[in-house]
């Protein structure tokens, strides 16, 4: 994998710009995330999605603030185009699941415990 970067990234240098080149730890997503249910109160920090965080569906856990507060709104600040963010009131992916619109202020009184993230780039 680490030979593969390097090789990669000595490919990208020889062939310039490249547009259908797809790096790894590419910027991919932002989103807000609140305890209130307003995309305003209780503003529990920004988290930044790359490239390398996820496979495309995977379920990943929201769950990881220490002090284990439970955001009840986000703001999908950006996101790059082909990827779609969505969010889930559960673990397991499979409830309450809203799909984020950029710049929305999607909300649940339930609060949202995970995310996935599909890039139509990935396989
Ligand atoms: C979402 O965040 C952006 C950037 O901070 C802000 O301009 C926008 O007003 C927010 N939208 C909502 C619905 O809170």
């Amino acid at each position: 994998m680490h030979f593969f970067s390097v090789v990669a990234a000595a490919a990208t240098l020889i062939a310039g710009s490249n547009a259908l080149f797809i790096p790894r730890n590419i910027h991919v997503a932002d989103f807000r995330l609140y305890g209130g249910e307003d995309c305003f109160a209780g503003n529990l920090g920004v988290w930044t999605v790359i490239d390398d965080d996820f496979k495309n569906g995977e379920c990943k856990s929201l769950n990881d603030e220490e002090d284990g507060a439970v955001p009840h709104s986000l703001n999908l600040t950006d996101i790059n185009n082909g990827c779609t963010l969505t969010a889930y009131t559960d673990l397991k992916c499979t409830e309450g699941t809203t799909v984020l619109a950029p710049q929305q202020c999607s909300k649940n009184t339930v609060g949202y415990q995970a995310w996935s993230m599909t890039c139509d780039y990935k396989e």
